[in-house]
Protein backbone atom coordinates (compact mmCIF):
# COMPACT_ATOMS: atom_id res chain seq x y z
CA UNK A 1 0.00 0.00 0.00
CA UNK A 2 1.14 3.71 -1.18
CA UNK A 3 -0.10 7.04 0.30
CA UNK A 4 0.08 9.57 -2.70
CA UNK A 5 0.80 13.79 -1.94
CA UNK A 6 0.01 16.02 -4.53
CA UNK A 7 1.29 19.40 -3.07
CA UNK A 8 0.65 22.83 -4.95
CA UNK A 9 0.26 21.87 -8.44
CA UNK A 10 0.13 24.01 -10.97
CA UNK A 11 -0.12 23.42 -14.98
CA UNK A 12 -0.85 25.84 -17.76
CA UNK A 13 -1.53 25.36 -21.72
CA UNK A 14 -0.08 28.19 -23.29
CA UNK A 15 -2.00 31.04 -21.09
CA UNK A 16 -4.70 29.27 -19.88
CA UNK A 17 -3.78 28.13 -15.92
CA UNK A 18 -5.64 24.25 -15.76
CA UNK A 19 -4.21 23.63 -12.68
CA UNK A 20 -3.93 25.99 -10.12
CA UNK A 21 -2.12 25.18 -6.88
CA UNK A 22 -4.06 21.76 -6.09
CA UNK A 23 -2.99 19.82 -2.97
CA UNK A 24 -3.98 16.33 -1.66
CA UNK A 25 -3.17 13.99 0.62
CA UNK A 26 -4.23 10.10 0.41
CA UNK A 27 -3.79 7.70 3.24
CA UNK A 28 -2.45 4.02 2.44
CA UNK A 29 -5.43 2.20 0.56
CA UNK A 30 -7.78 5.51 0.42
CA UNK A 31 -10.27 5.85 -2.37
CA UNK A 32 -10.87 9.37 -3.12
CA UNK A 33 -12.60 10.59 -6.12
CA UNK A 34 -12.31 13.99 -7.91
CA UNK A 35 -15.52 15.47 -9.24
CA UNK A 36 -15.85 18.53 -11.13
CA UNK A 37 -17.66 19.60 -14.48
CA UNK A 38 -16.31 19.05 -17.90
CA UNK A 39 -12.65 21.20 -18.61
CA UNK A 40 -12.08 22.01 -14.93
CA UNK A 41 -9.02 19.91 -14.65
CA UNK A 42 -9.47 16.75 -13.66
CA UNK A 43 -8.02 14.31 -16.47
CA UNK A 44 -4.88 16.70 -16.51
CA UNK A 45 -4.29 16.69 -12.60
CA UNK A 46 -4.23 12.82 -13.23
CA UNK A 47 -2.19 12.38 -16.11
CA UNK A 48 0.56 14.32 -13.91
CA UNK A 49 0.21 11.68 -11.23
CA UNK A 50 0.88 9.08 -13.66
CA UNK A 51 3.71 10.60 -15.14
CA UNK A 52 2.15 11.47 -18.66
CA UNK A 53 2.48 15.16 -18.25
CA UNK A 54 4.59 17.35 -16.15
CA UNK A 55 3.37 20.10 -14.20
CA UNK A 56 4.21 23.58 -14.11
CA UNK A 57 5.02 23.76 -10.43
CA UNK A 58 4.15 21.33 -7.54
CA UNK A 59 4.82 18.03 -6.93
CA UNK A 60 3.65 14.14 -6.41
CA UNK A 61 5.16 12.14 -3.66
CA UNK A 62 4.04 8.32 -3.23
CA UNK A 63 5.31 7.24 0.46
CA UNK A 64 6.44 10.63 1.06
CA UNK A 65 9.13 10.73 -2.49
CA UNK A 66 8.82 13.07 -5.08
CA UNK A 67 8.47 11.27 -7.89
CA UNK A 68 8.48 13.99 -10.34
CA UNK A 69 11.76 12.88 -12.14
CA UNK A 70 10.59 9.60 -12.52
CA UNK A 71 8.75 8.55 -16.25
CA UNK A 72 5.53 6.87 -15.75
CA UNK A 73 6.97 3.46 -15.74
CA UNK A 74 9.10 3.91 -13.31
CA UNK A 75 6.00 5.24 -11.00
CA UNK A 76 4.20 2.09 -10.74
CA UNK A 77 0.51 3.95 -11.21
CA UNK A 78 -1.82 1.97 -13.07
CA UNK A 79 -4.66 3.95 -15.33
CA UNK A 80 -7.70 2.89 -16.16
CA UNK A 81 -9.06 5.27 -19.14
CA UNK A 82 -12.50 5.87 -20.24
CA UNK A 83 -11.86 4.52 -23.88
CA UNK A 84 -10.95 0.82 -22.79
CA UNK A 85 -7.79 0.79 -24.95
CA UNK A 86 -8.21 -3.19 -25.59
CA UNK A 87 -6.55 -5.13 -28.45
CA UNK A 88 -9.54 -5.73 -30.32
CA UNK A 89 -7.41 -9.50 -31.61
CA UNK A 90 -6.16 -10.26 -28.65
CA UNK A 91 -8.10 -12.61 -26.75
CA UNK A 92 -9.77 -11.26 -23.33
CA UNK A 93 -6.93 -13.79 -21.37
CA UNK A 94 -4.11 -12.34 -24.04
CA UNK A 95 -5.64 -8.34 -23.27
CA UNK A 96 -5.30 -9.09 -19.51
CA UNK A 97 -1.93 -11.02 -19.57
CA UNK A 98 -0.02 -7.76 -21.40
CA UNK A 99 1.30 -5.95 -19.05
CA UNK A 100 3.27 -9.54 -17.21
CA UNK A 101 3.93 -10.27 -20.72
CA UNK A 102 5.64 -7.14 -21.61
CA UNK A 103 7.25 -6.86 -18.14
CA UNK A 104 8.48 -10.28 -17.50
CA UNK A 105 9.25 -12.19 -21.30
CA UNK A 106 11.83 -10.81 -23.07
CA UNK A 107 11.38 -10.04 -26.75
CA UNK A 108 12.69 -13.84 -27.94
CA UNK A 109 10.14 -15.36 -24.99
CA UNK A 110 6.89 -13.52 -26.69
CA UNK A 111 7.27 -15.78 -29.40
CA UNK A 112 4.76 -17.87 -29.85
CA UNK A 113 6.18 -21.32 -29.92
CA UNK A 114 9.36 -20.13 -28.08
CA UNK A 115 7.88 -21.80 -24.66
CA UNK A 116 8.86 -25.44 -26.08
CA UNK A 117 12.20 -24.88 -26.07
CA UNK A 118 12.94 -22.92 -22.70
CA UNK A 119 11.69 -24.20 -19.20
CA UNK A 120 11.88 -20.65 -17.55
CA UNK A 121 9.67 -19.27 -20.01
CA UNK A 122 7.30 -21.98 -19.50
CA UNK A 123 7.35 -20.77 -15.86
CA UNK A 124 6.74 -17.37 -16.67
CA UNK A 125 3.94 -18.53 -18.40
CA UNK A 126 2.46 -20.57 -16.05
CA UNK A 127 2.98 -17.64 -13.56
CA UNK A 128 0.88 -14.96 -15.50
CA UNK A 129 -1.50 -17.30 -16.43
CA UNK A 130 -2.19 -18.08 -12.57
CA UNK A 131 -2.48 -14.25 -11.76
CA UNK A 132 -4.55 -13.56 -15.26
CA UNK A 133 -7.23 -16.29 -13.76
CA UNK A 134 -6.92 -15.00 -10.61
CA UNK A 135 -7.63 -11.20 -11.75
CA UNK A 136 -10.34 -12.81 -14.27
CA UNK A 137 -12.13 -14.61 -11.00
CA UNK A 138 -12.28 -11.08 -8.98
CA UNK A 139 -13.47 -9.41 -11.83
CA UNK A 140 -16.35 -12.16 -12.90
CA UNK A 141 -14.47 -12.76 -16.63
CA UNK A 142 -13.22 -16.26 -16.10
CA UNK A 143 -16.10 -17.93 -18.70
CA UNK A 144 -15.04 -14.73 -21.21
CA UNK A 145 -11.50 -15.41 -21.26
CA UNK A 146 -11.17 -16.76 -24.78
CA UNK A 147 -13.67 -13.99 -26.23
CA UNK A 148 -12.28 -11.12 -28.18
CA UNK A 149 -12.93 -7.29 -26.81
CA UNK A 150 -15.87 -7.08 -30.08
CA UNK A 151 -17.67 -10.10 -28.28
CA UNK A 152 -18.31 -7.89 -24.91
CA UNK A 153 -20.52 -5.60 -23.72
CA UNK A 154 -19.66 -2.36 -22.55
CA UNK A 155 -19.21 -3.46 -19.19
CA UNK A 156 -17.74 -6.87 -19.77
CA UNK A 157 -14.81 -4.84 -21.69
CA UNK A 158 -14.56 -2.32 -18.70
CA UNK A 159 -13.51 -4.90 -16.43
CA UNK A 160 -11.23 -6.43 -18.33
CA UNK A 161 -9.31 -3.05 -18.69
CA UNK A 162 -9.74 -2.93 -15.03
CA UNK A 163 -8.48 -6.79 -14.47
CA UNK A 164 -5.21 -5.60 -17.04
CA UNK A 165 -4.49 -2.81 -14.56
CA UNK A 166 -4.99 -5.20 -11.98
CA UNK A 167 -2.69 -8.04 -12.72
CA UNK A 168 0.34 -5.66 -11.92
CA UNK A 169 -0.75 -5.19 -8.01
CA UNK A 170 -0.06 -1.04 -8.77
CA UNK A 171 1.18 0.83 -6.05
CA UNK A 172 -1.61 3.48 -7.13
CA UNK A 173 -4.78 2.79 -9.04
CA UNK A 174 -5.85 6.29 -11.64
CA UNK A 175 -9.43 5.65 -12.48
CA UNK A 176 -10.95 8.28 -15.29
CA UNK A 177 -14.06 8.60 -15.87
CA UNK A 178 -14.44 4.59 -16.63
CA UNK A 179 -18.23 4.54 -16.42
CA UNK A 180 -19.01 6.75 -18.98
CA UNK A 181 -19.42 4.61 -21.62
CA UNK A 182 -21.73 2.01 -20.26
CA UNK A 183 -25.53 2.53 -19.77
CA UNK A 184 -27.16 3.45 -16.26
CA UNK A 185 -28.13 0.02 -14.65
CA UNK A 186 -24.71 -1.15 -15.93
CA UNK A 187 -22.81 1.91 -14.12
CA UNK A 188 -24.89 1.63 -11.13
CA UNK A 189 -23.64 -2.25 -10.80
CA UNK A 190 -20.10 -1.38 -12.55
CA UNK A 191 -19.48 1.02 -9.63
CA UNK A 192 -20.86 -0.86 -6.55
CA UNK A 193 -18.06 -3.71 -7.80
CA UNK A 194 -15.24 -1.23 -8.63
CA UNK A 195 -15.90 0.07 -5.05
CA UNK A 196 -15.75 -3.24 -3.63
CA UNK A 197 -12.99 -4.67 -5.51
CA UNK A 198 -10.83 -1.38 -4.29
CA UNK A 199 -11.98 -2.13 -0.53
CA UNK A 200 -11.06 -5.77 -1.27
CA UNK A 201 -7.32 -5.14 -2.72
CA UNK A 202 -6.99 -1.96 -0.70
CA UNK A 203 -4.91 -0.24 -3.07
CA UNK A 204 -4.84 3.84 -2.86
CA UNK A 205 -7.47 4.97 -5.70
CA UNK A 206 -7.84 8.16 -7.36
CA UNK A 207 -11.03 8.39 -9.31
CA UNK A 208 -12.27 11.31 -12.01
CA UNK A 209 -15.60 11.21 -12.52
CA UNK A 210 -18.28 14.53 -13.19
CA UNK A 211 -20.74 12.63 -11.86
CA UNK A 212 -21.38 13.50 -8.65
CA UNK A 213 -23.84 10.76 -7.74
CA UNK A 214 -20.53 8.78 -8.69
CA UNK A 215 -18.35 10.12 -6.41
CA UNK A 216 -21.07 10.10 -3.31
CA UNK A 217 -21.26 6.67 -3.75
CA UNK A 218 -18.23 5.14 -4.03
CA UNK A 219 -15.51 6.92 -2.39
CA UNK A 220 -14.69 7.72 1.23
CA UNK A 221 -13.68 11.33 0.66
CA UNK A 222 -13.78 13.37 -2.41
CA UNK A 223 -12.61 16.79 -3.51
CA UNK A 224 -14.54 18.98 -5.68
CA UNK A 225 -12.91 20.68 -8.37
CA UNK A 226 -14.25 24.08 -10.01
CA UNK A 227 -11.46 25.99 -12.79
CA UNK A 228 -8.42 24.29 -11.94
CA UNK A 229 -9.01 24.88 -7.80
CA UNK A 230 -10.58 22.42 -5.49
CA UNK A 231 -12.92 23.97 -3.71
CA UNK A 232 -13.34 21.21 -1.23
CA UNK A 233 -12.32 17.44 0.19
CA UNK A 234 -14.15 15.89 2.80
CA UNK A 235 -16.99 12.72 3.27
CA UNK A 236 -19.78 12.67 0.97
CA UNK A 237 -21.42 14.10 4.42
CA UNK A 238 -19.77 16.84 4.40
CA UNK A 239 -19.42 18.06 1.49
CA UNK A 240 -23.52 17.53 1.59
CA UNK A 241 -24.25 18.87 4.91
CA UNK A 242 -21.21 21.47 4.91
CA UNK A 243 -20.37 22.79 1.44
CA UNK A 244 -17.62 25.40 1.48
CA UNK A 245 -18.92 27.05 -1.46
CA UNK A 246 -22.18 28.13 -3.33
CA UNK A 247 -20.52 26.02 -6.69
CA UNK A 248 -20.41 23.25 -4.49
CA UNK A 249 -24.01 23.36 -3.02
CA UNK A 250 -24.90 23.52 -6.52
CA UNK A 251 -23.07 20.81 -7.94
CA UNK A 252 -23.66 18.16 -5.13
CA UNK A 253 -26.83 16.80 -4.40
CA UNK A 254 -29.97 15.22 -6.10
CA UNK A 255 -32.11 16.89 -7.36
CA UNK A 256 -30.59 20.18 -6.87
CA UNK A 257 -29.89 22.50 -4.28
CA UNK A 258 -33.11 25.21 -3.94
CA UNK A 259 -31.12 29.05 -4.22
CA UNK A 260 -32.90 31.59 -2.69
CA UNK A 261 -32.47 35.54 -2.77
CA UNK A 262 -31.54 37.02 0.44
CA UNK A 263 -29.97 39.88 2.20
CA UNK A 264 -27.99 40.27 5.09
CA UNK A 265 -29.66 42.69 7.92
CA UNK A 266 -29.26 43.43 11.61
CA UNK A 267 -30.30 40.87 13.63
CA UNK A 268 -29.83 38.42 10.62
CA UNK A 269 -30.98 37.68 7.17
CA UNK A 270 -34.31 39.00 5.50
CA UNK A 271 -35.61 36.01 3.38
CA UNK A 272 -39.14 36.22 1.66
CA UNK A 273 -40.40 39.53 3.49
CA UNK A 274 -39.41 38.13 6.80
CA UNK A 275 -36.11 38.65 9.54
CA UNK A 276 -34.84 35.13 10.12
CA UNK A 277 -32.36 36.26 13.44
CA UNK A 278 -29.07 34.53 12.79
CA UNK A 279 -25.81 34.25 14.87
CA UNK A 280 -22.35 34.25 12.67
CA UNK A 281 -19.57 32.69 13.81
CA UNK A 282 -17.63 35.29 12.03
CA UNK A 283 -18.93 38.67 10.97
CA UNK A 284 -19.33 37.61 7.00
CA UNK A 285 -16.79 40.04 5.11
CA UNK A 286 -14.62 40.42 7.66
CA UNK A 287 -15.79 43.55 9.38
CA UNK A 288 -19.51 44.90 10.92
CA UNK A 289 -22.43 43.09 8.88
CA UNK A 290 -23.90 45.84 6.73
CA UNK A 291 -26.85 44.91 4.19
CA UNK A 292 -25.34 42.69 1.01
CA UNK A 293 -26.91 40.57 -1.40
CA UNK A 294 -26.65 36.95 -0.21
CA UNK A 295 -27.67 33.33 -1.36
CA UNK A 296 -29.63 31.01 1.14
CA UNK A 297 -29.50 27.20 0.02
CA UNK A 298 -32.17 24.89 0.65
CA UNK A 299 -31.54 20.76 0.35
CA UNK A 300 -34.97 19.28 -0.86
CA UNK A 301 -35.52 17.83 2.46
CA UNK A 302 -34.97 20.90 3.96
CA UNK A 303 -38.70 22.14 3.12
CA UNK A 304 -42.05 22.08 4.99
CA UNK A 305 -45.20 22.41 2.83
CA UNK A 306 -48.48 23.11 4.41
CA UNK A 307 -51.35 26.16 4.21
CA UNK A 308 -50.33 28.82 2.53
CA UNK A 309 -51.91 31.05 5.48
CA UNK A 310 -49.49 28.88 8.13
CA UNK A 311 -47.06 30.58 10.10
CA UNK A 312 -44.06 31.07 8.51
CA UNK A 313 -44.93 29.84 5.29
CA UNK A 314 -44.03 31.20 1.56
CA UNK A 315 -46.65 31.30 -0.78
CA UNK A 316 -45.70 29.17 -3.99
CA UNK A 317 -47.06 27.51 -7.19
CA UNK A 318 -46.67 23.61 -7.87
CA UNK A 319 -44.77 23.87 -11.32
CA UNK A 320 -44.38 19.81 -11.01
CA UNK A 321 -45.23 16.78 -9.40
CA UNK A 322 -42.65 14.20 -9.69
CA UNK A 323 -44.34 10.81 -7.87
CA UNK A 324 -41.35 7.98 -7.41
CA UNK A 325 -43.64 5.54 -5.27
CA UNK A 326 -41.59 5.49 -1.69
CA UNK A 327 -41.73 9.58 -2.05
CA UNK A 328 -42.51 12.36 -4.08
CA UNK A 329 -40.84 15.97 -5.08
CA UNK A 330 -42.73 18.73 -5.55
CA UNK A 331 -40.87 21.70 -7.84
CA UNK A 332 -42.35 25.33 -6.67
CA UNK A 333 -42.33 28.48 -8.04
CA UNK A 334 -41.93 31.23 -5.14
CA UNK A 335 -40.63 34.87 -5.20
CA UNK A 336 -37.44 34.46 -3.66
CA UNK A 337 -35.90 31.20 -5.48
CA UNK A 338 -35.86 32.83 -9.51
CA UNK A 339 -34.85 29.24 -10.65
CA UNK A 340 -37.55 27.67 -8.78
CA UNK A 341 -37.34 25.40 -5.88
CA UNK A 342 -37.78 21.57 -5.07
CA UNK A 343 -39.04 20.15 -2.11
CA UNK A 344 -39.06 16.27 -1.10
CA UNK A 345 -42.33 15.62 0.11
CA UNK A 346 -44.52 12.16 1.10
CA UNK A 347 -45.52 9.80 -1.38
CA UNK A 348 -49.31 10.82 -0.02
CA UNK A 349 -49.19 14.62 -0.74
CA UNK A 350 -47.27 13.56 -4.01
CA UNK A 351 -50.43 11.91 -4.83
CA UNK A 352 -52.65 14.77 -3.93
CA UNK A 353 -50.93 17.74 -5.01
CA UNK A 354 -51.67 19.41 -8.41
CA UNK A 355 -49.48 21.27 -10.78
CA UNK A 356 -51.08 24.85 -10.52
CA UNK A 357 -52.37 24.69 -6.80
CA UNK A 358 -50.92 27.15 -4.31
CA UNK A 359 -49.66 25.73 -0.90
CA UNK A 360 -47.14 27.15 1.93
CA UNK A 361 -43.39 26.51 2.28
CA UNK A 362 -41.29 26.87 4.68
CA UNK A 363 -37.83 26.40 4.90
CA UNK A 364 -36.23 24.57 8.15
CA UNK A 365 -33.92 27.06 9.36
CA UNK A 366 -31.83 24.02 11.12
CA UNK A 367 -31.01 23.39 7.34
CA UNK A 368 -30.59 26.96 5.73
CA UNK A 369 -27.11 27.22 3.78
CA UNK A 370 -25.76 30.66 4.12
CA UNK A 371 -23.70 32.01 1.58
CA UNK A 372 -21.84 35.56 1.07
CA UNK A 373 -21.29 37.58 -1.68
CA UNK A 374 -18.27 35.91 -2.63
CA UNK A 375 -19.61 32.48 -3.11
CA UNK A 376 -17.86 31.34 0.22
CA UNK A 377 -20.41 29.67 3.19
CA UNK A 378 -20.98 31.99 6.48
CA UNK A 379 -21.13 30.16 9.20
CA UNK A 380 -24.16 30.97 10.97
CA UNK A 381 -27.14 29.17 12.98
CA UNK A 382 -29.88 30.65 11.98
CA UNK A 383 -33.62 30.74 14.09
CA UNK A 384 -37.38 31.10 13.25
CA UNK A 385 -38.43 34.37 12.02
CA UNK A 386 -40.67 35.72 14.59
CA UNK A 387 -44.13 35.71 13.98
CA UNK A 388 -44.13 39.29 15.10
CA UNK A 389 -42.41 39.55 12.10
CA UNK A 390 -44.15 37.56 9.82
CA UNK A 391 -47.18 39.48 10.30
CA UNK A 392 -45.57 42.78 9.96
CA UNK A 393 -44.63 41.94 6.69
N1 LIG B 1 -2.92 19.17 -24.28
C1 LIG B 1 -3.69 20.24 -24.06
N2 LIG B 1 -3.46 21.40 -24.68
C2 LIG B 1 -4.20 22.50 -24.43
N3 LIG B 1 -5.24 22.52 -23.57
C3 LIG B 1 -5.54 21.39 -22.94
C4 LIG B 1 -4.79 20.18 -23.13
N4 LIG B 1 -5.31 19.22 -22.35
C5 LIG B 1 -6.34 19.79 -21.70
N5 LIG B 1 -6.49 21.10 -22.03
C6 LIG B 1 -7.48 22.03 -21.48
O1 LIG B 1 -7.34 22.02 -20.09
C7 LIG B 1 -8.59 22.11 -19.46
C8 LIG B 1 -8.76 20.92 -18.51
O2 LIG B 1 -8.84 19.74 -19.27
P1 LIG B 1 -9.08 18.32 -18.60
O3 LIG B 1 -9.07 17.32 -19.68
O4 LIG B 1 -8.10 18.14 -17.50
O5 LIG B 1 -10.54 18.51 -18.02
P2 LIG B 1 -11.51 17.44 -17.33
O6 LIG B 1 -11.88 18.00 -15.99
O7 LIG B 1 -10.88 16.10 -17.35
O8 LIG B 1 -12.80 17.49 -18.27
P3 LIG B 1 -13.78 16.28 -18.71
O9 LIG B 1 -14.72 16.06 -17.56
O10 LIG B 1 -14.49 16.86 -19.88
O11 LIG B 1 -12.95 15.09 -19.04
C9 LIG B 1 -9.64 22.16 -20.56
O12 LIG B 1 -10.01 23.48 -20.75
C10 LIG B 1 -8.89 21.61 -21.74
O13 LIG B 1 -9.41 22.16 -22.93
MG1 LIG C 1 -11.36 14.30 -18.31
Amino acid sequence: MTTLDIVGIEKSFGATPVLRDVSLALGHGEFLAIVGPSGCGKSTLLRIVAGLEAADRGSVRLDGQPVDALPPKGRDVAMVFQSYALYPHMTVAQNIALPLVMRDLDRRQRLPGWRLVSAATRAARRRIAGTVAEAADMLQLSALLDRRPGQLSGGQRQRVALARALVRRPRIFLLDEPLSNLDATLRTQTRNEIAQLQRRLGVTTVYVTHDQVEAMTMATRIAVMFEGRVHQVGTPEEVYRSPASLAVAEFVGTPRITVLDARLAPGGVMLGGRLWPAAFAAPPGGGAIGPADIRVGVRPEGFVLGDPAGPGMLAARVSHVEYLGSEGLAHLLLDAAPRGAVARIDAGLAGRLRPGETVGVRPDPAGLLLFGPDGRRLDARVGQPSSAMAEAS
